[in-house]
């Protein structure tokens, strides 16, 4: 009797052992626990099993129990060494998925470049600094009284309708042009002076080939005893022509804004017709890159600079047409139009 409940104690086990064994796939954990549910647990089968020992004498029963007991510890035995086997299998899946081989290389980005504008820039930042300008930065909402008043551009005057501007609170404008950095700086470093101001301006404007809402300029001033237009013109010609290079053609013509006495303007013959005229030079040829002139000496007074001793010139580079000059770009609205397909081609 007890013999024969021995031999079902191994029965169960010799099965259980093989489905340990068998189980392997996605749901292999789940099919142990039901292995070790079925067979080990309370009302598993080896302890149906050993209901059967009340009917045993005392050494049938001890044997029985020996052997029921033993085998519960094997499978328990074989189950966790079958759950480790699992897991490290998994892991080592897991790791075969996720290799990576630190001799390839990694993805490449592609570096970035300058923007055409940016980069005539920083060429014209290096080129003044080389002739003895400082470069400064301003404010690009800028008071009334700068960007204005203090260039001799009282409230009402007509001039201010030749700059269409975006007003914002208060008594500020987003600035229409550099030259509030005039008066700023020649009230700040006094004279004698010798500055650049580069940055973006706003204007509130029509756009077409030739104008954009946002553009950048950039200011110069130098201020001396016994500066002239000559001056001004040498200091132009040397800029524009290291810029741009060989075959570009000029023309100084009179021109009025209030802040300068005389006040001109530099044109640039039209590189996209070649002077013919075309809808990028509004078909005249020419393309107006520059005002320019003498300080006025108002401005000059302005700026707590003594317009009986000094003089100085001023210009306002218009940089975006600098750069449509430069590569022969026919439309000023790709300079921010984000268009990679454009700004590649400037790598
Ligand atoms: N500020 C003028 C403009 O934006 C240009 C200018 C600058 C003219 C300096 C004269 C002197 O049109």
């Amino acid at each position: 009797m007890s013999q024969s409940l021995v031999d079902s104690i191994a029965r169960i086990e010799a099965k259980a052992r093989a489905a340990i064994a068998a189980a392997t796939g996605a749901d292999a954990l789940e099919e142990l626990q039901r292995i070790e549910r079925a067979v080990l647990d309370k009302g598993g089968e080896l302890n149906q099993i050993l209901r059967g020992l009340k009917d045993l004498d005392a050494a049938g029963r001890r044997d029985a129990g020996q052997a029921a007991n033993e085998s519960k510890e094997r499978l328990a035995a074989a189950l966790a060494e079958r759950r480790r086997a699992l897991a490290d299998g998994a892991i080592a899946a897991a790791l075969a998925a996720e290799r990576i081989d630190p001799t390839q290389p990694g993805p490449r980005r592609a570096p970035g470049h300058e923007h055409p504008v940016k980069a005539v820039m920083r060429e014209l930042d290096d080129l003044f600094e080389s002739m003895g300008f400082t470069v400064v930065d301003g404010p690009e909402v800028e008071t009334d009284f700068f960007n204005f008043e203090a260039l001799n551009i009282p409230p009402n005057h007509p001039a201010r309708d030749a700059q269409d501007t975006f007003y914002v609170e208060g008594d500020n404008v987003l600035r229409t042009h550099t030259s509030g950095m005039q008066v700023r700086a020649m009230r700040k470093y006094g004279a004698p002076l010798r500055l650049v101001a580069p940055g973006r301006v706003f204007r509130n404007e029509t756009q077409d080939a030739g104008h954009e809402h946002t553009f950048h300029q950039l200011e110069g001033l130098m201020v001396d005893e016994g500066i002239s237009i000559g001056h001004l013109k040498g200091v132009l010609e040397q800029v524009l022509a290291r810029l741009v290079g060989g075959e570009v053609r000029t023309r100084l013509r009179p021109h009025y804004f209030p802040f300068v006495e005389p006040g001109l303007e530099l044109d640039f013959q039209c590189r996209i017709c070649g002077g013919a005229g075309c809808s990028t030079c509004k078909r005249t040829g020419w393309i107006e890159i520059c005002g320019c002139g003498m300080v006025h000496p108002k401005v000059l007074a302005a700026g707590n600079v003594d317009p009986e001793k000094y003089s100085g010139f001023a210009f306002g580079l218009g940089i975006d047409r600098l750069t449509m000059m430069r590569h022969a770009i026919p439309d000023i609205r790709w300079l921010m139009s984000g268009d990679l397909r454009f700004l590649r081609q400037f790598k």
